[in-house]
């Protein structure tokens, strides 16, 4: 496994249209596993393939939400998965709101609203196809990552007045470093 480097807001790449996924082998499994590796080692919650430069329908998500057993609050659980050649469908009309966060637009967080619910079709790394409803932080978390696949970011969801500050912010951040 290897942690892969990822690219970061302006980098043109982050607004190309990923394609689909066709052939399921080792080289896609590898893929997978780096991804994993590189959003645990970021550390973030969820990495679509073209932040690492890879412009596939790739998706790997763990919320790693605490442990409910460990008394000092400090565990998290790990369920790590993978979601390629997302589909999504009968978005609900109730809308919830989170502050989102992207590797891609590194320490910076925003206000994002979207959908509270939404089924999702997938296939996993054999192609196997699977269908399950989200809500939730999963389902706002999968919405941030799918956009990724339409070279979206989770800035473009904010008014503009709110998206120059975050990317000033950004700049600041940058020249500090
Ligand atoms: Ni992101």
């Amino acid at each position: 496994m290897a942690i892969l480097p990822i690219i970061e807001t302006p980098d043109p790449r982050l607004r190309v249209i990923s394609k689909p996924v066709g052939t399921f082998d080792a080289e896609l499994k590898t893929l997978v596993a780096d991804m994993f590796e590189t959003m645990y080692d970021a550390p973030g919650i969820g990495l679509a393939a073209i932040q690492v430069g890879v412009a596939k329908r790739i998706l790997v998500i763990d919320l790693q939400e605490p442990d409910p057993d460990d008394e000092e609050g400090k565990k998290v659980i790990r369920e790590p998965r993978v979601f390629i050649n997302p589909v999504f469908s009968d978005e609900s009309e109730e809308h919830s709101v989170y502050q989102e966060g992207c590797l891609s637009v590194p320490e910076q967080y925003a206000d994002v609203t979207r959908p509270a619910e939404v089924t999702v079709d997938w296939q996993d790394e054999d192609g196997k196809h699977h269908q399950e409803r989200m809500t939730g932080l999963m389902a706002t978390c999968i919405q941030h990552e799918h956009d990724h696949l339409e070279g979206i970011l989770f800035i473009d969801h904010l008014s503009r007045l709110k998206r120059e500050m975050v990317l000033k912010k950004l700049a600041k951040l940058r020249k500090a470093a």
